[in-house]
């Protein structure tokens, strides 16, 4: 996408909807930390027990999740610079899909990390879920890409909102990390996730993986075999 069609989109979530988004992630995930016990005592082994497997489900659903949302992102990322989004679902309809789908990725992937407060098979503290590979008890390499791919995501999702204050060639410097985040949070998922074990979820991995693969082999090398090498005569 050229520098001026960007100027002309604006953002697709509003800032304030965006803070919402990631104080909703964090209400939740205490709520049902401190609620969920009362609220469904038939489940309170699972809750309050010794050993509550409760948060642990709901932080690998939210995980997964999290990962559908961002790879949802990376194919309409790579479907507008590609010029596949011209053709379905059209320009403008892609790159809103594309910021709404990372920030949802953003708020999924907080909740996903601070319900793990609630689990007692990893001893989380609030320092160890955010400082990366402080994880203690468990897979800290892992778990430490997953913390570091958070970061980045948050820095990729926040310049949306700093395009035009910082500019094209820097945001788009930025928004290249979205690679790393891709490429860091599929090794988190297949290396600390318990669900890997699953056929579904190994489909999901490999599907995730291939599809950005080749887009970006289609944008990185057929697009720019066939460029024309004068771009104003058409
Ligand atoms: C502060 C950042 C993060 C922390 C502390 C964290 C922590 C963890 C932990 C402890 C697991 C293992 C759970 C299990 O037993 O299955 C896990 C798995 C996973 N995480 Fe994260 N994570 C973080 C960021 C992210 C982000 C940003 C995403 C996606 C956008 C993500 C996606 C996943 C996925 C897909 C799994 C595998 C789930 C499964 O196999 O059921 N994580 N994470």
């Amino acid at each position: 996408m050229e520098p001026r069609e960007l100027d002309e989109i604006s953002t697709a979530a509003a800032l304030s909807t965006l803070i919402g988004l990631l104080f909703s992630a964090i209400v939740g995930a205490f709520l049902a930390i401190l609620v969920l016990p009362y609220w469904l005592p038939a489940i309170g082994e699972s809750l309050r027990g010794p050993a509550p497997k409760a948060y642990w489900y709901l932080s690998r659903a939210s995980g997964l999740v999290a990962y559908g949302l961002l790879w949802f992102s990376m194919v309409l990322g790579l479907m507008i610079t590609g010029r596949i989004a011209r053709l379905w679902p059209g320009g403008p309809t892609a790159f809103d899909l594309h910021q709404h789908t990372a920030l949802l990725s953003l708020a999924l992937s907080l909740f996903h990390a601070l319900i793990l407060l609630g689990d007692r098979y990893i001893s989380f503290t609030p320092l160890r879920i955010f400082l990366p590979f402080a994880s203690v008890d468990y897979r800290p390499f892992w778990v430490g890409l997953g913390q570091v791919g958070f970061y980045l995501l948050a820095l990729v999702g926040l310049t949306f909102y700093v395009r035009r204050q910082i500019g094209h060639t820097l945001w788009r410097r930025i928004h290249y990390l979205s690679f790393v985040v891709f490429v860091l949070i599929t090794w988190h998922g297949i290396m600390s996730g318990t669900d890997v074990d699953r056929t579904w979820v190994q489909w999901l991995y490999r599907i995730a993986a291939g599809s950005v693969g080749a887009l970006m082999i289609y944008r990185g090398v057929l697009l720019q075999l066939f460029r024309p090498i004068n771009p104003q005569v058409r």
